[in-house]
């Protein structure tokens, strides 16, 4: 195993049990999510973005309050830049703003949000206005991100019994040293 997927497992392994903030912790929430895009046929980097895309929560020692850090998906994806390439960190970085964007373009979506995401979203700046929707759309990834967005919100199902860390070595291994 290479020496990043130590270094992430044992980031998990010390902070995992850290509650994500509806009923389920961080690492639970981490690996329902990678699941989803496994399921769903995403490919690999987009499968470790799924996986590693709160890693910004766990990293970060300074919390805003009780929901986490507010601007996990910027020092998450920092953090992944030493190792990933931008597939990975892109979808990464940009999955708080596909939230706000979702909000902006899809009638019901908010409606759909948990308790915490709302919360959350007026931390992050509310939903996008029509002309921030528009500049989301060009960058690369957008796409990308809204999908692990949309894995992100049914990564929440307490009890869920999913393939755990040691399933993902390998495909972690292999986008690390490409
Ligand atoms: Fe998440």
């Amino acid at each position: 195993m290479s020496a990043v997927v130590e270094e992430i497992e044992e980031i998990f392994q010390k902070h995992g049990q850290e509650h994500y903030g509806e009923g389920v912790s961080q690492i639970e929430h981490a690996l329902q999510c990678a699941f989803e895009a496994k399921e769903a046929g995403a490919a690999e980097a987009l499968i470790a973005a799924a996986l590693l895309h709160d890693i910004g929560h766990l990293i970060e020692l300074e919390k805003d309050d009780e929901f986490g850090v507010h601007r996990h998906n910027r020092s998450g994806a920092a953090y992944l830049a030493r190792h990933f390439g931008p597939e990975v960190t892109e979808p990464v970085r940009l999955h708080v703003d596909a939230k706000r964007y979702l909000c902006a373009v899809e009638g019901d979506y908010f409606g759909r949000l948990s308790q915490a995401s709302v919360h959350s979203l007026e931390m992050q700046g509310g939903p996008m206005s029509e002309d921030e929707a528009a500049a989301f759309r060009e960058q690369p990834g957008w796409e990308d991100a809204v999908a692990l967005r949309r894995w992100d919100d049914l990564g929440k199902v307490v009890g869920r019994e999913v393939p755990g860390f040691a399933a993902y070595r390998s495909l972690l291994s292999g986008l690390a040293a490409a």
